[in-house]
């Protein structure tokens, strides 16, 4: 949650700053500001609260020369969305500048303390806390004149200094219980730039004669190839003249950088109105990206090389623990059902957010799978660390690169998709379930899947792209029928089997892009309490392939129907008894019942996307979320 985005460098840094963060604006777009640091050591800069439109409209035309600078997306926690609770935040004297992702846990006994001791503060924030930390690291304030307050236009007072920058910041990270991902700038030294990450993502991309710092990778694509990935602890110290990277005993660190290569038209809209309806259609080319060169078609086998090193604990495995977030945990349900089914081995999906409350219970034979579009999901990385620190291989399905989870596994397998942008997750979810199926195959081939099996589901898996490309022809039907039920404020989203999931994943996706009420719901389960709502005013979207399930599908339309309820079916082509009892049908092609979930998510997410573009919202960046969920 929150962007931030940092620049050093030899063009002016404003454009840069605003590109990047635009970039990064679905980690948080309640406010934005940057401050900008000029030759004059004058620093300078704009706070707009909303989303980063707001702010590049009130700079309008103006020039902010200076090549050094830092800028910040918010995703408020704590302070109430207003301009002056915006980042960046700086010291009394407007000499240190700072963009922050993350929390302060401790920063009330911390302002407590620097109240004290004569420090004003300006904002309602635990950010600010830290740009007065170091300023009292670097001039103490009761040693000299009353403060003046620092202001986004005001100029920079004189900091005698105590000690260098950098060993200010590390001595007041020290001092914060929390986690950061920081961005800071000293107006006496316009040629360097500090950044330090504790929890929050935060890597620094190596241009040439320039950095850039940034929450995610998406912010730096234009300029950096590189990247260098910061750990938890460490800092970046950049200059003009290089970099270096310490701990926060200010020992030097050797990093290696890593090479990113996702285009920087990847994270552009290109002709689509939308990011979410881009990465929808996307989803096809997403299942090909994550299965190719990864299948065995022969021996209808999958060959997963990140998973090569685990193959002995994956092999003597007695029970999965899966573990993920929102879509990603819809995901991994699906693949419960897969591996469990045709993999013949136990599975057990949770929460992220609850798995380390609930104090699991590891067994010998236990192997712990994340997935994480991200990898930087907060409550899952928790997750993973508790069954590592348990002993527990810690494996990992993950699609940015370099990202934490992705470092932090013990093996892993990437899903290649580019950059998801559109808050909504979309093409994630077709991949994750499709990796989950290479693993269902690999599992299952050395347990009792027989080759036959294997082939038959690892030829259906090549044809499913093809698939959902037909079921994106229907994109403006679909639309049609979001304008129909439009005026419908709750729904019922009813699955069983592979495609229980799929009905939550439905209703998620309508919730977070309408803000309309709807809830997932087993079809067997609604008669237990959820038929309570129907009415001729509560739509139900039936998720009804032709599957093993099929009759029992049936017959739940029909205990709706019978309640006056009206029914959009998710059903196979050629189905004409669905047709005569449902008062809408949307057809998917016919596949392999564990393989559905491919297709009929296809639908649901239009269905979202139009229902939420029809209601004149923003469907990239919808209201209170954020893309990464760094925060528990
Ligand atoms: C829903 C959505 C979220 C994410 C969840 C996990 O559309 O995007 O529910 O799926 O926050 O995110 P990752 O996969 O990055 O761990």
């Amino acid at each position: 949650m929150c962007g931030i985005v940092g620049y050093i460098g030899k063009e002016e840094a404003l454009p840069v700053l605003l590109e990047g963060i635009k970039n990064l604006e679905y980690r948080g777009y309640d406010s934005a500001g940057f401050a900008i640091l000029g030759e004059d050591e004058k620093v300078s800069g704009e706070k707009a609260v909303g989303k980063i439109s707001a702010l590049a409209e009130k700079v309008g035309g103006r020039k902010f020369g200076g090549k050094t600078g830092i800028i910040h997306s918010r995703w408020a926690t704590h302070g109430g969305v207003t301009e002056a609770n915006a980042h960046p935040h700086s010291d009394c004297k407007g000499v240190i500048w700072l963009a922050h992702n993350g929390i302060v846990e401790n920063y009330k006994e911390l302002k407590d303390e620097l109240n004290k001791k004569g420090h004003s503060f300006k904002s309602e924030t635990d950010t600010e806390v830290i740009a007065h930390l170091i300023e009292e690291e670097l001039n103490p304030v009761r040693s000299r004149a009353p403060a003046q307050g620092g202001s986004p236009e005001g100029t920079a007072g004189a900091a005698t200094s105590n000690g260098t920058f950098s060993n200010a910041v590390r001595n007041a990270l020290k001092k914060i219980r929390g986690t950061y991902g920081l961005v800071i700038l000293k107006s006496d030294e316009p040629d360097t730039l500090v950044a330090a990450r504790n929890f929050s993502p935060l890597l620094v991309g190596l241009g040439e004669g320039e950095y850039i710092v940034a929450s995610d990778a998406a912010a730096v694509l234009k300029h950096a190839k590189n990247v260098l990935y910061l750990d938890d602890g460490e800092m970046a110290v950049l200059t003009r003249d290089g970099h270096r990277v310490f701990d926060l005993e200010m020992r030097e660190r050797d990093k290696e950088s890593q090479v990113i290569d996702w285009s920087p038209e990847r994270a552009q809209k290109n002709c689509y109105p939308h990011f979410m309806l881009k990465e929808i259609f996307e989803g096809p080319e997403a299942v090909e990206n994550s299965v190719r060169g990864r299948l065995v078609l022969e021996e209808g086998n999958a060959k997963l090389g990140g998973l090569e090193k685990v193959m002995p604990a994956l092999r003597n495995a007695k029970r999965i623990l899966i573990s993920a977030c929102g879509t990603a945990y819809h995901a991994g349900r699906v693949g419960e059902y897969m591996l469990e089914e045709y993999g013949g081995i136990p599975v057990e999906t949770d929460i992220a957010s609850e798995f380390r409350y609930r104090k699991p219970v590891f067994r010998e034979g236990d192997v712990f799978l994340a997935i994480s579009q991200s990898g930087e999901t907060a409550d899952t990385l928790a997750a993973l660390r508790e069954a590592k620190e348990k002993g527990v291989p810690a494996l990992a399905v993950v699609n940015v690169v370099g990202s934490t989870i992705a470092r932090y596994a013990d093996a892993g397998v990437y899903q290649h998709i580019g950059p998801e942008i559109g808050v909504a997750s979309t093409k994630a979810f077709v991949s994750q379930v499709s990796i989950l199926a290479l693993l269902t195959l690999l599992i299952g081939r050395q347990r009792e899947m027989s080759v036959v099996m294997g082939r038959r589901i690892a030829n259906e898996l090549t044809k499913i792209p093809e698939l959902m490309r037909k079921i994106l022809k229907q994109s403006d039907n679909v639309a049609t029928l979001a304008r129909k039920y439009g005026k419908y404020g709750n729904f019922l989203y009813l699955g069983r089997k592979y495609n229980l999931p799929v009905a939550y994943e439905g209703a998620l996706k309508l919730k977070e892009i309408s803000y309309v009420h709807a809830e997932g719901c087993g079809a067997g389960e609604m008669k237990h309490g959820s038929i309570a709502m129907i009415d001729e005013n509560f739509p139900s979207v039936f998720i009804a392939p032709q599957d093993s399930v099929y009759e029992k599908m049936i017959s739940n339309i029909e205990e709706i129907k019978a309640r006056r309820g009206l029914v959009i079916a998710v059903a196979t082509e050629g189905d004409k008894k669905i047709a005569d009892i449902a008062d809408d049908v949307i057809y998917i092609p016919k596949t392999l019942e564990m393989l559905t979930p491919l297709l009929s998510v296809v639908p649901l997410q239009l269905f979202a996307y139009h229902f939420g573009v029809l209601r004149g919202l923003d469907v990239d960046k919808p209201r209170n979320l954020a893309k990464s969920v760094t925060v528990e």
